[in-house]
Order: C-alpha cells, then structure tokens, then sequence
C-alpha cells in the first residue's frame, strides 16, 4: 500500500487516512505547512509515520527556501544562517500539529541535525541531502518494522489469538507496520490464528484501518467493540494483547490511543500476555514517567459526531484525550527492532539503548 508518496522535487502524495475504507484518494502537499495541516487533520496519523511525514516537511521547507532565493525573496543574512531559521521555523509549525507522539519531533531533530552538520561541514547543497535524509527516515522505518516482526514472532504463540487496538500497521508508519509488522511475520510463519481487532472509538482506527489492512491480506479478523475486550478474555478467545506506542519514557511508561490502559488493566485480571511494539524512535529518554508526555486533547466533535453525522446533543461537554499512559508494571515486554524488553523498566531501556552505541561504536 503506497500511503505515502514522495520523489524529491514533486509534491508529497499521502493517501487520506480519513477516507478509508471507503475511498482510496490522495492529498497533495506542497509546502511544509500544507505537511503540518494534513498531520493535525489526521489526514496521515500514527507515530512512526507521521516521523515519517515531518521529515518530508522538513525537505519541503529547504526546498521552499531555495525557490525563495531563486526569485529573490530570501532574506538579508548569509545563506546557510537564514537556510536554518528558515528550517527551525518550519520545524516548529511541524512539531506543534501533533504533541503526543514522539517520533514526529524526533524527526524534525534529525533534520535539523544533518542540516546543521551539512553547514558546519561546509557540505553544500543542503536540500539533496536533507531529501535523502528524508528518504532515509522512512526507509529505515520500514527496516525497523520488518525487525520488530522478527522479534517479535518468537513471542506468539503456536495459534496465536490477538487482540490489537487502534491501527498499528503499515498506515501508521512507513510500511509493514510495528504491532501489524509482528503479525504479519507471525501469520507469514503460520502463528496466528486470528485477530481480535478492536474498533477503537472515537476515530475508528481499529475498524476502518486494521480491519481493513487485514482483510486486503487474508489474515483472519474479527472485528470487535471496544466494550466486548473484558467479555472476550473473560471467556478465554485470545492468547495476547499485541499494540503499538506512540511515546515510551525511559522507565517504560507507554503513551498509546485512548483505552489502551484499560486493556492492560484487564488483561492484567485475566493473566494475558500484553505486548507493546515500537521502533527506537517512540522512545523519549527524556521522559521519567508519565506526567512527562503531552496527552492531545482533541475536538469535541469527534465524540459527538460519527461520519458527519450528529449522534450527541453538541451542548454537551465533551472531554476528549487521544491518549493514555499505561505503566510498566503492566507491560510484558516491549517489542523493538533491537530486540526485545522484557519486564520494561529504565534498566532494560537503557540497556537496550547502550547496545547500540557499543554496535555503532
Ligand atoms: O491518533 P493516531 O491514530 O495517530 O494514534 C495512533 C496510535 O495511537 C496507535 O495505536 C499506534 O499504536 C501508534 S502508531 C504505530
């Protein structure tokens, strides 16, 4: 599924999340804001991809910048100067569209990172490289999602039943898809027997988007509400929670959609397996706990509403956060291309971390 469509020079194409399953349509970006505008509309969503998206962004905003110089409407300082506010600029508007998932600034970071090494280091041409930079951030994304799948797969079950929630599969990254990425790996090796994808209120993405990444692949999907979770594992129908993240603090506290605690909660009374899987750039080493990660709070008329149509009286108060925190003390073990954590808390994490300063080094 090509959700996200990029050639360096032409507009970026991503495939509108908010149509799907309906209708496959694309909207075109242009410009840096143009990128931010579809993130906080939700026209793309999910962590790793809308990391993905912002890098794009960002290669926007340089190529904004050069058409500005060439037309004579750059500004007064030297070049490489006015190139990095333009980029610190655009960086901003890009990480303000969305709070909560981490991956976006992290992304933005690292555009900034390689534009400021390209003018220390008298590079040149920072737009070619901050485009391939931009490819290289998707590319990698989609590397680490076949890793985790790996990783992953040695945790399922022989016939493994999966409850997952919200969409963690290729729609939400690069490609392939973090909790969907082990999913696929696990069905490609004959693991799974089916998914119990929940449908994930208010937005849907559960039953618009995984249920429909699912189906197009033939990997049997039952399709619940969000209120039968507790029935289904009273009655024993699955063997582990599998879902992804959209910021991990360094002592292992999860920020993922709205209901994943309540998930852990019960599948915690009910001895269930729960698994999170996330690339390295979910995590935010910055953060201790939970009081630490921005919790997006977003439109009333997202509960009040359901595909345009008014299901609540709109006088009604509404609160509406896009996600939870749910701590370690609850989580089995976290899913990374690295490998894998169990038990999560700040030792492991850092372990995990220190691995690949000792294997880059
Ligand atoms: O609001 P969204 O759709 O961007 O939120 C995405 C999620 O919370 C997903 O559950 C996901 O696990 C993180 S992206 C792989």
């Amino acid at each position: 599924m090509e959700h996200i469509q990029w050639d360096p020079g032409k507009p970026l194409r991503l495939l509108d999340q908010r149509r799907l399953p309906w209708e496959q349509v694309y909207v075109a970006c242009s410009t840096h804001r143009e990128v931010a505008s579809a993130i906080k509309n939700m026209v793309v969503r999910g962590a790793p991809a809308i990391g993905a998206v912002a890098a794009v962004g960002m290669a926007l905003a340089a190529a904004e910048f050069a058409r500005e110089e060439r037309e004579g409407a750059g500004g007064p300082e030297g070049e490489g100067r006015a190139l990095m506010d333009v980029l610190e600029e655009a960086g901003r508007c890009l990480k303000a569209s969305r709070p909560t998932a981490v991956n976006l600034a992290w992304a933005v970071d690292r555009m900034l990172a390689r534009a400021a090494r390209a003018r220390e280091e008298g590079e040149g041409d920072t737009l070619r490289l901050l485009q391939e930079e931009a490819r290289a951030v998707a590319a990698e994304d989609l590397a680490a999602n076949r890793r985790i799948g790996r990783h992953g797969l040695t945790l399922l079950p022989a016939g493994a039943r999966i409850l997952t929630y919200c969409n963690a599969g290729a729609l939400a990254t690069a490609g392939y898809g973090t909790a969907l990425g082990v999913i696929r790996a696990g069905h490609e090796a004959g693991r799974v027997r089916r998914v119990y994808a929940c449908e994930t209120r208010p937005y849907l993405q559960g039953a618009r988007l995984t249920a429909y990444e699912l189906c197009r692949e033939k990997i049997p999907v039952t399709l619940i509400t969000d209120n039968s979770a507790g029935y289904i594992m009273f009655n024993k129908m699955i063997d582990i929670v599998l879902l992804g993240a959209d910021r991990i603090t360094r002592q292992g506290f999860v920020a993922n959609k709205i209901g994943t605690y309540t998930l852990a909660v019960l599948a915690r009374e009910h001895k269930i397996p729960f698994f999170v899987a996330a690339p390295l750039s979910t995590f935010d080493l910055k953060a201790a706990d939970g009081r630490d990660i921005p919790i997006e709070e977003r439109e009333p008329r997202e509960v009040t509403r359901l595909a345009g149509k008014a299901i609540a009286c709109e006088e009604a108060e509404v609160f509406h956060p896009a996600f939870d925190i749910t701590p370690p003390s609850l989580i089995t073990a976290i899913i990374t291309e690295r490998g894998i954590v169990r038990d999560p808390g700040e030792e492991g994490i850092l372990a995990l971390f220190a691995e690949g300063r000792k294997s880059c080094s």
